[in-house]
């Protein structure tokens, strides 16, 4: 893995900055109250003991068979809501997706570091996926905000977002990545609460939704993965996008 060592902010004159590396300890080299905008999906467990279920998770077949879930799961949000509260602007929002295993305590963390929670929003993924208690079609975006309170850009926006859940296919026909979030369900979050040449990040980047939405609207981007393959992916999608 090719460590980095600090994220120099000057750098990212050239748009965007990507780095294969745990964003828990990169994210330490952020200078305090110097981020516009966090937008990020972090790893979650999908079901109360840990396993994938059949929710939508970042399953990977072989890695479910030898009893682990995700290649990277293990990770608490109290080990990265206070970075994230301690990087962000005052007056700057963070949007963070979860599922309803994870809302509370996701919730009770950011809460506790300081966050301002204003409210969830839902993305209607237009597809369902089949379960015991009702079938699953939604995932939870929290919306929070640091300091004082700033209106969105686009105020007429619904807080439910429709937006098909089309995920991007390799030349096996297999997803990219399993839990891929659309570009354009990006750019709502975005073009709302930021504005151009804005500093956003995305700590959990994955193959890089957030970067590429950032890219088209013109604003600055800081993308973290931990996985080599996802964070290739994600440098080649950004870069031809
Ligand atoms: C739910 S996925 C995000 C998918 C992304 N929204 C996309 O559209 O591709 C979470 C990602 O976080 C990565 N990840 C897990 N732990 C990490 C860590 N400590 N530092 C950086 N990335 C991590 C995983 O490899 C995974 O790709």
């Amino acid at each position: 893995m090719t460590e980095n060592k600090i994220i120099n902010l000057s750098e990212l004159s050239t748009g965007y900055r990507l780095l294969l590396t745990d964003c828990v300890k990169i994210i330490k080299t952020i200078p305090d109250e110097s981020i516009d905008l966090i937008v990020t999906d972090p790893p979650y467990q999908t079901t109360r003991r840990g396993k994938a279920g059949n929710s939508g998770g970042m399953l990977q077949k072989d890695i479910f068979n030898k009893g682990q879930v995700f290649t990277y799961n293990d990770i608490d949000c109290e080990k990265y809501a206070p970075e994230f509260y301690r990087i962000l602007k005052d007056g700057s929002h963070c949007y963070v997706m979860t599922n309803h295993v994870n809302l509370l305590h996701m919730l009770n963390t950011f809460m506790d570091v300081g966050f301002h929670f204003i409210k969830s929003l839902i993305w209607d993924k237009g597809n369902k996926i089949m379960g015991q208690y009702y079938m699953s079609q939604f995932e939870y975006i929290l919306f929070f905000r640091k300091g004082k309170g700033k209106k969105i850009n686009h105020c007429g926006t619904s807080d439910i977002l429709s937006v098909k859940n089309i995920k991007t296919k390799g030349i096996d026909g297999k997803n990219l990545h399993d839990t891929e979030k659309p570009i354009e369900l990006m750019k709502i979050l975005i073009a709302n609460s930021s504005k151009e040449n804005d500093i956003v990040i995305d700590p959990f980047m994955g193959i890089g939704s957030t970067g590429i939405a950032c890219k088209q609207l013109h604003r600055r981007f800081i993308g973290i993965e931990i996985d080599r393959k996802y964070y290739h992916i994600a440098k080649e999608r950004i870069l031809n996008f």
